[in-house]
């Protein structure tokens, strides 16, 4: 089965050009100027961008987090991000405390499979360090799992310690992986919480109070000076504060093997949706997510370095929990359940903010959104681009129409977006995942297949 998009702009984070891309039995055969053959299924892209499927490197599907779960598992989740666009997802598979890393990567297998209508691949998030995962860490790389997560915060229940993080990170780097970093200073920010407790401040405006950005900047610091120690490839995920933008260029400048990831919420949305002190409404609940939106001149840093090349990646950090009976349900600041959706308006967002807006070219767009993490993961060139001989994951962006976001249209399980409200420049018209024409003129298909699990490949850090 063969099909001719015609006529379009296909772009890639190197070039763009009107060309036309036949894809057959799932993968791309040839791109350039081309005439239908008989019987060939023609789609005219006059006047929109022809893309690469998105890839998503951060969500958080069906996690069992803070005595609930995610509102979305990997069938709504997955099913929402291929409206969008995104055609893979990286999911955070998490090793529990008491399981070996081998348990939580099947556990996590089990969630998946045939649930997920995007393919997908996992990172391995480890709750705490434990001496033997130096040994079985080598059995995940080899079922193709390159990447792992450790958190520098959230002491008491995922959060590691200094000597913890040197003896990962010297595991990875003998096998060649990368571990991605959540960079908070958990032992400050508990203290800090402490304190805002003992004086009554339960509202959620000291959720942000008591996670300042130096905390994060500080521990990106601390964690990049070990890694350099060991030569060893990390990341930090979700970074928030254009502070610690500054600590990532001078320690690249240095030679250090590290990447950077942010998310559409630290480059669109900021603090003062925490409302005031005194206020503790529902609402500010939904932007309760760690590290916390931050102050509105942080928000230009970010796109800057996005722009310039110090931030490689936007993934979501989807972790979506409902307003109603699961964030409301806090007594308190510090017990809200942690994160917020995003995983459907990734590409919408970045495109209308990043390209529209003049902040990034289509190229770069195509960069952050697909390219670099399909070659920091080791998907490259099967994923993140549009060659002959990638598997057919193609978007078709129209650029013309405006929309506005509105929580109903979207297609995941939770009760809200942040982004309500939001003006979008252009639709994702249609989507092909292998192939399949899985959106088109913008309606999701009723009926999808399984998505495929993809095993990644040691990763490059010699991206921008
Ligand atoms: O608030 C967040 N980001 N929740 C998800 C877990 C994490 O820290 O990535
Ligand atoms: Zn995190
Ligand atoms: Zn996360």
């Amino acid at each position: 089965m063969s099909v001719l998009l015609s006529g379009g702009m296909v772009t890639t984070a190197t070039q763009s050009r009107l060309a036309a891309v036949r894809s057959t039995d799932g993968r791309i055969v040839e791109i350039g100027d081309l005439v239908p053959r008989p019987g060939e299924e023609v789609i005219d892209c006059s006047g929109c961008l022809v893309l690469p499927g998105g890839i998503e490197t951060h969500s958080h599907l069906d996690l069992e987090a803070v005595g609930t779960v995610t509102a979305d598992d990997f069938a709504s989740g997955t099913r929402s991000a291929l409206a969008g666009g995104t055609t893979t997802v990286l999911d955070f598979g998490t090793q529990f405390h008491g399981e070996s890393l081998a348990e939580g990567l099947a556990r996590w297998h089990d969630k998946a499979r045939g649930q997920a209508v995007t393919d997908y691949g996992f990172h391995l998030a480890m709750t705490q360090w434990r001496p033997e995962f130096a040994d079985e860490m080598a059995q995940i790389v080899a079922a193709g799992i390159t990447s792992f997560k450790l958190y520098m915060a959230y002491r008491g229940s995922m959060m590691v310690e200094d000597d913890e993080i040197y003896a990962a990170l010297s595991a990875s780097s003998r096998l060649g992986a990368t571990i991605g970093f959540h960079c908070e200073n958990g032992l400050v920010i508990d203290a800090l919480v402490r304190e805002e407790l003992a004086r009554g401040h339960t509202g959620t405006f000291y959720h942000q109070r008591t996670r300042p950005p130096a905390l994060e900047r500080e521990a990106f610091g601390r964690l990049t000076t070990i890694a350099e120690l060991l030569d060893a490839q990390h990341y930090i995920v979700h970074l928030s504060a254009g502070e610690t933008i500054e600590e990532v260029r001078r320690a690249r400048q240095r030679g250090s093997k590290v990447v950077a990831e942010t998310c559409p919420q630290y480059l669109l949305l900021d603090d003062s949706l925490y409302g005031t002190p005194e206020c503790d409404d529902l609402e500010a609940r939904q932007y309760v997510m760690s590290p916390p939106l931050r102050a509105p001149e942080n928000l230009d840093a970010l796109w800057a370095g996005l722009a310039d090349g110090d931030i490689q990646f936007v993934g979501t950090d989807h972790c979506s929990f409902n307003l109603k009976g699961q964030k409301d349900q806090a007594p308190d600041f510090a017990r809200i359940p942690n994160g917020a959706p995003g995983i459907e308006l990734r590409l919408a967002l970045l495109y209308t903010y990043g390209v529209a807006a003049g902040r990034i070219s289509p190229e770069r767009f195509v960069a952050v959104t697909a390219e670099n993490a399909a070659r920091y993961f080791g998907l490259y060139p099967r994923k993140g681009t549009l060659l002959p001989g990638s598997d057919a994951d193609i978007v078709v962006n129209d650029p013309k129409p405006s929309w506005t976001v509105r929580h109903d249209v979207l297609h995941d399980n939770v009760d809200h977006t942040p982004y309500e409200g939001r003006r979008i420049q252009g639709r994702v018209r249609d989507v092909f995942l292998r192939g399949h024409h899985v959106v088109a003129d913008g309606v999701l298909a009723g009926d999808l297949a399984p998505g495929e699990f993809v095993p990644c490949g040691l990763p490059d850090s010699d991206i921008t």
